[in-house]
Formats: C-alpha cells, structure tokens, sequence
C-alpha cells in the first residue's frame, strides 16, 4: 500500500468463528483492528484481547447503523484502509414454496444489502486517500446452487457480482476488491446447516467425504486469506473470488 499512517481494517461480524480468526491474526500483524458485530458483549470481549482493536456494535444491515459505524471508527482510527465484510447468516434451510419471506428478505439484508451500506460508508474516504483493500466473505455457495438453501446460495453468488463490479467501479482509485470462497470450515455454522439439512431431510450429509483433501478447512486458513488480500495481496489482484475449499469443487 501507499505510504501515510496506516488507517484502520474493520472487520464486521468480528465475533464469529471466521471473523475472531482473521481479527487475532490481523491483531497478530498489529494491524489497527475496528471490530464490529451486531453481538455486543462478544465484540467487546474480543476487542479486550487483542491489543490495538477496539469494539464497535451495529447491525450492518441498517443503513444507518452502517453508516454511523464508519463514522464512529474514522474518528477514533482517522480512516478506514481495509474493509472486511464477515457478517452473515446461513437462513433459512426450506423447499422454495415453504420460504417465509421475511426470512429471505433478512438473509439478503445481512448478507448482501450490508455490504453495499458499508461499501458506500467507506468508499469516499479510501477515494480521496487513493487506497484501499475490501475483501468480501462469500463462499463456494457463491459459486453452485444447493438444494433446500436457495437464500444463502442465492445470496453469495450475489456476494461474487458485487465484488466484481465494485472492483470495476473502483479500479480507477486504486481500490481492490475481492471475494472469498470458502467450502465447508469446521465452525458452529457447518453444525447448524447439517442439523438443519437432517432436520429437514432425515439424513446427515457427510460433508469430509466429499472433499478431495480429506478434511474441513480450518478457520486459520479462511483468516491467512483474508489477510492477504487485506494487506498483503498485490494491488493488481482485483476482482477475483478465491476459492479455498479443499478442491471441493475444482
Ligand atoms: N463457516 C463456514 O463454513 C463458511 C463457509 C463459507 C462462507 N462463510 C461465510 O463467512 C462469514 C462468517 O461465517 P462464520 O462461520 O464466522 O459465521 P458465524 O455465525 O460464526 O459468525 C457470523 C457473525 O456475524 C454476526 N452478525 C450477524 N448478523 C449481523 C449483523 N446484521 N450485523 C453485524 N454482525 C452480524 C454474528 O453475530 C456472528 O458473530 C459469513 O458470511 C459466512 O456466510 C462461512
């Protein structure tokens, strides 16, 4: 990055499996850490531990409450260098005409309309800055349909889209924008999807099976991504969703 006294990286949904992950490692780098999540003694809690980060608690989905989020974390940081976008929810787990839509509208607000709020918070600032790093969580769900999670599915292939306008839109003021693909990572959220899918179906997928590596990936690698796209990742790479699955889907 260009030289100038580094802002802060805010990282939403700070407090969830991934989102710990990348803050303690990005705190490892001692990197100016602005964590968010709409869970306000888990942030707070995280924040505490790691040195140089600081909590901030909004629902990322309200405009509003994104919009004071980056106003809150420039005035305490100067600016916002780096933007991670890790809140999400998986939604529901439903034939497509058993939907509730309220809960369609919210995984698309959580997962996709937050996103845009937090990108038009910080975009103006890393335009007059001329940099910045925005690395949004989407998932192999991003990439193939799935049964049942049409939301969620439906929701990360919009996650790709967005990440790769965004880094049209944004390449001529030096801002890169990237997304992140992860398959299955041993995490509270895989739990909750397999429960539901059996509750739903009678049958436990066996997910390990069906990974060439053998394994889930472990929350450590999702985190050594992120921070290399937020920090470390040439500038030219822009645009790209990184598939880390496993070859899952190679
Ligand atoms: N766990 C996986 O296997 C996996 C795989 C691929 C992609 N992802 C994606 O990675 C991201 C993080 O997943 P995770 O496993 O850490 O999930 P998680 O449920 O452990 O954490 C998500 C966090 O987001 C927070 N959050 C939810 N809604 C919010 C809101 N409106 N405003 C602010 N914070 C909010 C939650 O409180 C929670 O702390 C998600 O976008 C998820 O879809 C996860």
């Amino acid at each position: 990055m260009t030289a100038g006294r580094a802002g802060a990286v805010l990282i939403t949904g700070a407090a969830g499996r991934l989102g710990s992950s990348m803050a303690r490692l990005l705190g490892e780098r001692s990197c100016p850490l602005a964590l968010n999540d709409v869970d306000e003694a888990a942030v707070r809690a995280l924040a505490a531990s790691i040195p140089g980060a600081a909590a901030f608690a909004a629902d990322v989905s309200d405009p509003a409450a994104a919009a004071g989020l980056v106003e809150a974390v420039t005035s305490r940081f100067g600016a916002v260098d780096g933007l991670v976008n890790a809140a999400g929810i998986e939604g529901p787990l439903a034939e497509v005409e058993n939907l509730d839509p309220d809960e369609v509208r919210r995984v698309f607000e959580v997962n996709v309309m937050a996103m845009f709020w937090l990108c038009q918070a910080v975009v103006p600032g890393m335009k007059r800055r001329g940099r910045g790093r925005i690395v949004n969580l989407a998932s192999g769900a991003g990439l193939a349909g799935g049964a049942l999670a049409s939301p969620y599915h439906a929701s990360k292939h919009a996650v790709v889209g967005l990440t790769r306008s965004l880094a049209r839109e944004l390449g001529p003021h030096r801002i890169a924008v990237n997304a992140v693909c992860p398959g299955y990572v041993d995490s509270p959220m895989v739990e909750r999807i397999l429960d539901a899918t059996e509750a739903a179906t009678g049958r436990r997928p066996e997910v390990t099976g069906q990974v060439p590596m053998g394994r889930l990936a472990d929350p450590a690698e999702v985190a050594a991504t992120v921070a290399f796209l937020a920090l470390d990742a040439p500038e030219y790479l822009t645009g790209a969703s990184l598939v880390l699955d496993g070859a899952l889907r190679a």
